[in-house]
């Protein structure tokens, strides 16, 4: 079963999270995730993925305008309406919007007719309600690690879950 990770990333904290994301989909065997920059899209792989998980930094609070545009006029392309969907941001500072990123992603996603998953509250910590989201003050990438866990965990998940109804 394939799975795609989609992200938008100027100085690669957010393309860092999405292959924490792919490492953990892979601990579920029988699954193949790849991650894409939304600049270079493999469209036949997504096409032909059960699940697309996408993830953008926090541009004030918001996704990437690429982001934005990527899902208004790319993701209608590739027949996403049915497929699982999950989200996920990085930010600066730890109230520099990350859940909003989160949600406004989500809500495409579901405008478009996917079927959205957390991961949710239900397996404990980590408790990830919307998304995971990363944090970097500002201080380089060695503070990301801080949040590896939690997306290899949400991968895991999604892919679980993903396994559950498509595999
Ligand atoms: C134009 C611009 C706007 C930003 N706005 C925010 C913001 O509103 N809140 C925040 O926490 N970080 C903000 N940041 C910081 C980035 O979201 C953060 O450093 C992110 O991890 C960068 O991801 P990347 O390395 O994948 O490009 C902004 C950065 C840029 C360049």
């Amino acid at each position: 079963m394939k799975l795609s990770v989609i992200y938008d990333s100027k100085t690669g904290n957010t393309k860092q999270c999405a292959e924490w994301i792919v490492s953990g989909m892979t601990r579920i065997e029988g699954v193949e995730a790849k991650t894409f920059s939304v600049h270079g899209v493999d469209e036949e792989f997504v096409k032909g993925s059960a699940g697309v998980v996408i993830g953008s930094p926090s541009y004030y609070a918001l996704m990437t305008a690429d982001m934005r545009t990527w899902l208004l006029e790319g993701a209608p392309k590739l027949k996403l309406g049915g497929k699982l969907g999950g989200a996920f941001a990085t930010v600066q500072y730890t109230h520099g919007g990350g859940d909003l990123v989160v949600q406004s992603i989500l809500t495409n996603l579901i405008t478009i007719g996917m079927l959205c998953y957390s991961g949710g509250g239900a397996f404990g910590d980590p408790c990830i309600h919307l998304g995971p989201v990363a944090v970097n003050h500002n201080i380089e990438k060695a503070c990301l690690e801080d949040f590896r866990d939690n997306f290899e965990i949400f991968g895991e998940r999604f892919a679980r879950k993903a396994m559950e109804l498509f595999g």
